[in-house]
């Protein structure tokens, strides 16, 4: 642990004064972690129960991921894809196979594998649903959160994600979420993909209407359109099942990975879908110089490896249930609603009591941290390791902060 006492508000400035303000971060400065709790650089503790917005679903440092990322540090870290290397082939293996699915092309950010996903999706509209060139559309949803580059920003509904960011990448068509039959009308000839989060997270853990993604699933699959799940923050144990879209049972064509698929360590990201879709990439149409690295697939293997014991996904769905019951109970009590799936929360706070953001640095004050979203939304999602009592203790904070 770091022992500079009292530091926080220089370590704060310092970091005002030289980055750029795309963030708006609480004052906090992290200099430790271990599990669900981090210390910060004057020695305070705090139970994390934003967990990096997922991509810390194993808590911070698992020492099966740190140990795994140890040893290839000690063999190898990149290559390029120029040549193979012994990891890629069995990450590759692995990830397939945990998503029941046949192909995997790795990449390394969540809005690099939907960027991936779009090119696959146009690439396989023009090759083989045979939509004339340059046609291509995508249906998504109103409230996404897909990422920040330009053509993602260009189907974005968040004005602050969205506004001066043009000019803006044409070819999508936004329906509000939720509504089956919009998202029907939207879909023409030119469809070649439905993009969707199962749940919208940064909206304020939106959850589908029930029958909402088996919808989808027979749409498109009437439609010969492809159904593209960004898993990206969904995904990997958090709702309780290793896929978000398993909660509906239900199977989409591109499965988009990220965040925890890195185990918190390294990022990696990844598309995985069938050889008919994946396979219209030829040589030198997509690539990523770190993409599928021997550094991101040793931890990527190691996080494959703690999913298939299926002990994270059983532990939130079983503390999603206390979360769920603990939260629902302060509806009239300063919160006006709360969606749960498995271990993550969208918590709506009366408007008239406090912003998220005003909730946040209260909890912060009391030594948990959490994250608003959209004015007085607030998102608990911590590390898939928390234990009952912790859960309960940091609910208890946030009751004492209403
Ligand atoms: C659903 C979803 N997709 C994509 C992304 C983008 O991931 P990254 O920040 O790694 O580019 C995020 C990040 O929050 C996300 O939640």
């Amino acid at each position: 642990m770091m022992t500079t006492l009292g530091h926080t508000a220089e370590a704060v400035a310092e970091a005002e004064r030289w980055t750029a303000h795309n963030y708006h971060p609480l004052p906090v400065v992290i200099a430790d972690a271990a599990g669900a709790w981090v210390t910060d650089i004057d020695g305070r503790r705090y139970l994390d129960c934003l967990a990096g917005y997922s991509a810390l679903n194993f808590g911070h440092r698992h020492p099966v991921l740190i140990e795994a990322a140890r040893a290839q540090l000690d063999h190898l870290t990149l290559t390029s894809r120029a040549f193979l290397h012994n990891q890629f082939g069995p990450f590759c293996r692995d990830l397939a196979q945990l998503c029941g699915s046949e192909l995997v092309l790795p990449m390394n950010t969540g809005a690099e594998a939907v960027e991936s996903a779009i090119k696959v999706s146009r690439a396989w509209g023009y090759r083989v649903k045979g939509v004339p060139a340059n046609q291509a559309t995508i249906v998504v949803a109103a409230g996404n959160f897909h990422g920040r580059t330009t053509t993602i920003v260009s189907f974005s509904t968040d004005p602050d994600a969205y506004t001066d960011f043009g000019p803006y990448t044409p070819g999508f068509r936004v329906v509000p979420y939720g509504d089956l039959a919009a998202l029907g009308e939207a879909v023409d000839e030119t469809t070649v993909a439905v993009l969707i989060e199962p749940i919208q997270g940064e909206a304020g853990v939106l959850l589908p209407p029930a029958g909402y993604l088996a919808g989808i699933r027979a749409l498109c699959t009437e439609r010969n359109v492809l159904f593209v799940a960004d898993e990206i923050q969904s995904g990997l144990g958090r709702t309780g099942e290793t896929f978000a879209c398993l909660n509906e049972g239900v199977t989409p064509d591109l499965y988009l990975l990220g965040k925890a698929l890195g185990g918190g360590v390294v990022p990696v990201s990844a598309v995985v879908g069938p050889q008919s879709v994946l396979g219209v990439l030829r040589p030198g149409e997509h690539g990523s110089t770190f993409g599928g690295n021997p550094l991101a697939c040793a931890v990527g293997r190691a996080v494959i490896g703690l999913l298939n014991t299926g002990e994270y996904q059983e532990n939130a769905r079983k503390l999603g249930v206390v979360l769920n019951d603990r939260l629902s109970s302060l509806i009239g009590q300063g919160v006006t609603a709360v969606r749960v799936r498995g271990l993550w929360a969208g918590v709506d706070i009366d408007p008239e009591l406090m912003t998220g953001r005003e909730a946040a640095k209260r909890l912060l004050a009391r030594g948990v941290l959490a994250k608003d979203t959209h004015g007085s939304t607030i998102r608990f999602a911590p590390p898939l390791v928390i234990s009952e009592d912790e859960l309960h203790w940091a609910i208890d904070q946030f009751t004492s902060v209403l």
